[in-house]
């Protein structure tokens, strides 16, 4: 996703024009983005390895001359108006996310202009491919260029998250809004979650990528995410307490989770085990990229996987089988959970040339074992968010 494809914005337009009336003047397309490798490790400050997708949320807006802000989305089929002159409306959902960052992104503005807004999206939702950070980063991008407000990727990065862990009640790591605002075509991005720095890592080009939603959804997903940062915070607190140059699990070794082992609660030390053994196969997997090792990543990729089912335990029966299924395809590089887990998708890396047989043998074998059909992204990393004036 780079700028808007013109059946797209013709289409879009076309909408913008009979709910408000008038033409839309910008446009902000943010991507979705997967996870390589490095997953739940990101609000421990260790490393990650995502890639911005070409699917991802696309979005229009017009200033308007008051205070009012009306969001159309063609998603949710649902539209949402506000005045940022009068107290938050939205209670719940995607129209508290939204209000939210369009709030927060104008708080500092001396007079804040509303707009009009109108918003599709081609990933799925809930499918654990960063729908909430990347629409509120088109949303937010086109609420700060309506009113002349800069945006720098960082900074606005930390405004997308302290607007997730507000409005969403998720406490997120930084992953997600530095990969859907930073991505790169045809790149991964390794990110080092202590100091926010980033590198592009090449995918190698006969890789292609492929998402398999398992079409699950589970709405423990939040409060599970948040439990694990807890468990793991009891066992950093002995970690702490011990060697205080331990300031998170990033700089815990398996020598200092031995030392704690006996006071520490058994499931937390699994959790933690994880997070260690994690970042250690990030920096494997980034080698193994840049030497286009594919039976090394298909290791790393299946550990990850396993790890992250029975020691972090945020995978699902239907995730486990769609990664299962994958192992055992053509063609197959490697294959494992991508995101938050209980439910959402997988990533695969597959030999471009073997797209095809990978999937119907996928898609067979998933049916087989839990009579659903997993919907396929076959998709390429992309840029990060992208916007300007409707052409
Ligand atoms: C979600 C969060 C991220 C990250 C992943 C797991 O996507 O938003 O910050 O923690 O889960 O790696």
């Amino acid at each position: 996703m780079s700028t808007p494809s013109p059946a797209w914005l013709a289409a879009a337009r076309t909408q913008f024009v009979t709910h408000f009336g008038a033409a839309p003047t910008r446009f902000a397309f943010a991507p979705g983005r997967v996870n390589l490798i490095g997953e739940h490790v990101d609000y421990h400050q260790g490393f990650v390895l995502p890639a911005a997708i070409s699917q991802g949320i696309r979005a229009l807006a017009r200033p308007r001359p008051d205070t009012l802000v009306t969001l159309r989305s063609a998603t949710f089929n649902a539209t949402h108006t506000f005045d940022l002159a009068a107290p938050f409306a939205a209670t719940s959902g995607w129209a508290r996310r939204a209000e939210g960052i369009i709030r927060t992104v104008l708080a500092d503005a001396p007079s804040p202009r509303g707009l009009d807004l109108f918003a599709d999206a081609d990933l799925p939702v809930g499918g654990g491919l960063s729908s909430s950070a990347a629409s509120m980063a088109a949303l937010g991008a086109l609420a700060a260029d309506l009113n002349d407000l800069p945006l720098a990727p960082t900074p606005f990065a930390l405004t997308l998250q302290a607007a997730e862990h507000r409005f969403a009640g998720v406490n997120c790591g930084l992953m997600d809004q530095l990969a859907v605002l930073q991505g790169r075509a045809n790149h991964a991005l390794l990110i080092d979650c202590r100091d926010l720095s980033l590198r592009p890592v090449p995918i190698p080009p006969t890789w292609a990528l492929v998402v398999l939603d398992s079409a699950i959804r589970h709405d423990l997903a939040t409060s599970e995410y948040n439990r694990r940062q807890q468990e793991c915070a009891a066992v950093l607190a002995l970690l702490r307490a011990r060697r205080p140059a331990v300031q998170s699990l990033r700089d815990a070794t398996d020598a200092d989770l031995d030392a704690v082992a006996p006071t520490a609660d058994p499931v937390g030390l699994r959790r933690c085990r994880h997070v260690l053994a994690e970042n250690r196969r990030v920096h494997e997997a980034v080698a193994a990229l840049a030497a286009q090792d594919a039976p090394t990543v298909g290791r790393l990729f299946a550990a990850s996987h396993v790890s992250l089912r029975d020691d972090y335990q945020v995978s699902c029966p239907e995730l486990d089988a769609l990664a299962e299924a994958a192992w055992q395809a053509p063609g197959c590089i490697g294959a494992r959970m991508t995101g938050g887990g209980f439910g959402g998708s997988t990533v695969n890396l597959v030999q471009a040339s073997e797209v095809r047989p990978f999937l119907t043998f996928v898609a067979r074998e998933y049916k087989l074992q839990t009579g659903r059909d997993a919907r396929v992204l076959v998709t390429r990393a992309s840029d990060g968010l992208t916007r300007g004036e409707v052409p």
